[in-house]
């Protein structure tokens, strides 16, 4: 993904901005979803990048959202994750963030980032 922009010539803090949060959600899905896909979509002043799963689902959307909030096992925090950092860190890198997720159907998370906010396609 990072190639691919930067080959389109996105800046460079855009494209390090969505790949914390493909990185993280794509870490989400290892660690706490199922079967998972990441897509990423562009138009003229926005790439959309969305990490979906169909695994058991977040309980608490906005409890998932604080930071330092985690379910991850003993193993995954023995291998250094599982600091609850991973949805504010996207929260925080991404322009806009929708977190969607069903009980048992999985999650979608959509993050948006505005091409011409100051670091836009070069
Ligand atoms: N794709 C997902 N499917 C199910 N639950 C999820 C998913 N993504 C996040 N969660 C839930 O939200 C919590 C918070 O996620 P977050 O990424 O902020 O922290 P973490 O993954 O536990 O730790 P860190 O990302 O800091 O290593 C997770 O512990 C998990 O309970
Ligand atoms: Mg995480």
């Amino acid at each position: 993904m990072q190639t691919l922009l930067k080959t389109l010539d996105f800046n460079p803090q855009l494209v390090r901005r969505a790949a914390i949060c493909g990185y993280e959600g794509e870490m989400n899905v290892v660690m706490h979803g199922g079967d998972g896909s990441l897509s990423f979509a562009i138009n003229n002043d926005e790439l959309i990048l969305e990490i979906s799963d169909d695994g058991p689902g977040i309980v608490d959307i906005e409890k998932a959202m604080q930071a330092g909030f985690s379910t991850a096992s003993d193993e995954h925090r023995e291998m250094g994750f599982g600091a609850g950092m991973g949805l504010p860190n996207m929260k925080k890198n991404a322009d806009d963030i929708i977190v969607e997720s069903e009980k048992s159907q999985g999650t979608r998370v959509r993050m948006v980032f505005f091409i011409d906010k100051g670091d836009g396609a070069g």
